[in-house]
């Protein structure tokens, strides 16, 4: 079978190649691809900047964003044949820390969790995978290809939950969200933080374009330009650029006792600003800063009902563009307009 292959710390190593079918070893699952998100994450990968093969090998199978049709379900009772399923990524470590022997695989405590298509598990980018049963999930027919948004959506349901977790330490009611970045991310962020009935704003670069339609379409308000010239104090900012400048300005900006959620994954410094002035305002406001990463059982449970749920058309346009397998390249390109791009493997 076809498979998008890369060498994790070699770059300009991805390919589609033929590979052997998935080893019953992966799980009793067999499903068929339908399609696999590209994230920013694929493209380090794809840059030799992140990623890890399975032990023994070289080359690592791409692709965390799944999508497919189950083939073969298996002994487990829970699925039949056609059912359509997303695979979670994360597998707890195997001594365990604390937290992934009760099933909080995302808080890993020793780094050595794995992660399909990342980090020592082979991903979902081949034309069929095995998963075990319980780390499946289905997913409401009636999203069609929007399945493959589930797994960005994770992400979001649990730095929700930690924004709401942290805020708890006082009494709290927020009432606006601020989300910077209008990416996949940012605007599922968007799209999450409007379900709870704040008044949310988002803030990306560009001026015109798919990205402010998208966040007045959910009722939101949309900026461009600086969150310091933003004229209100958010009492949450979920930050979604991983900039360095825009980090360090929501740090400022945030009201007191808001809180920042850091969900990107960026490098490099900022001139300009002195950590310890940033950390001043912190102390200052009792603000909290929070990082979150990856997704457990629950988080993917809450984001299938908020999928569910969630307007098709309006889902539908956050995915601006479909490659084929062979074109796997253009896939991992980022154009101006793109917001997800998906690879697909089989019609929905
Ligand atoms: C994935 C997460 C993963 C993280 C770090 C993200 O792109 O969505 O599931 O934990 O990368 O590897």
């Amino acid at each position: 079978m076809k498979a998008i292959t890369v060498e994790p710390g070699k770059p300009g190593t991805a390919r589609l190649e033929d590979v052997p079918e998935p080893d019953s070893r992966e799980g009793s699952v067999l499903v068929e691809a339908i399609a696999v998100g590209v994230c920013g994450t694929d493209v380090e990968i794809v840059e030799g900047k992140y990623g890890w093969a399975p032990p023994g090998k070289t080359r690592l199978v791409l692709g965390h964003e799944s999508l497919g049709r189950v083939v073969d379900p298996g002994p487990s009772g829970g699925l039949k044949k056609g059912d359509f399923v997303v695979g979670i990524v994360r597998r707890p470590d195997p001594v365990p820390c604390p937290n992934c022997a009760v099933g909080e695989w995302d808080m890993c405590r020793n780094g050595q969790y794995t992660e399909r298509g990342i980090k020592e598990i082979h991903g979902f980018m081949s034309e069929r995978w095995r998963i075990e049963p319980e780390y499946v999930m289905k997913v409401d027919p009636s999203l069609g290809i929007l399945g493959v948004l589930l797994e960005p959506t994770t992400v979001i349901a649990k730095a929700l939950e930690q924004v709401v977790a942290v805020g708890q330490r006082a009494f709290w009611q927020p009432k606006t969200v601020l989300v910077t970045g209008a990416g996949p991310i940012g605007l599922l962020a968007a799209f999450g933080a409007s379900l709870s009935g704040t008044e949310v704003h988002v803030l990306d670069r560009v001026e015109a374009g798919l990205k402010p339609e998208l966040v007045r379409a959910l009722g939101a308000t949309y900026h461009s330009g600086s969150v310091l010239d933003l004229g209100f104090e958010p009492d949450v900012i979920v930050e979604c650029t991983g900039v360095g400048s825009v980090i360090a300005d929501s740090i400022q900006k945030i009201g007191a006792g808001g809180v920042v959620c850091l969900t990107g994954v960026g490098g490099g410094g900022v001139s300009g600003y002195a950590v310890a002035d940033v950390a001043a305002k912190a102390v200052l406001k009792n603000n909290v800063l929070v990082g979150s990463v990856n997704a457990n059982k629950r988080h993917w449970y809450k984001a299938s009902q908020a999928l569910a749920r969630a307007d098709r058309t309006w889902l539908g346009r956050l995915i601006t563009r479909r490659e084929k397998p062979e074109n796997f390249k253009q896939a991992l390109e980022r154009g101006a307009e793109d917001i997800k791009v998906v690879i697909q493997f089989a019609e929905v």
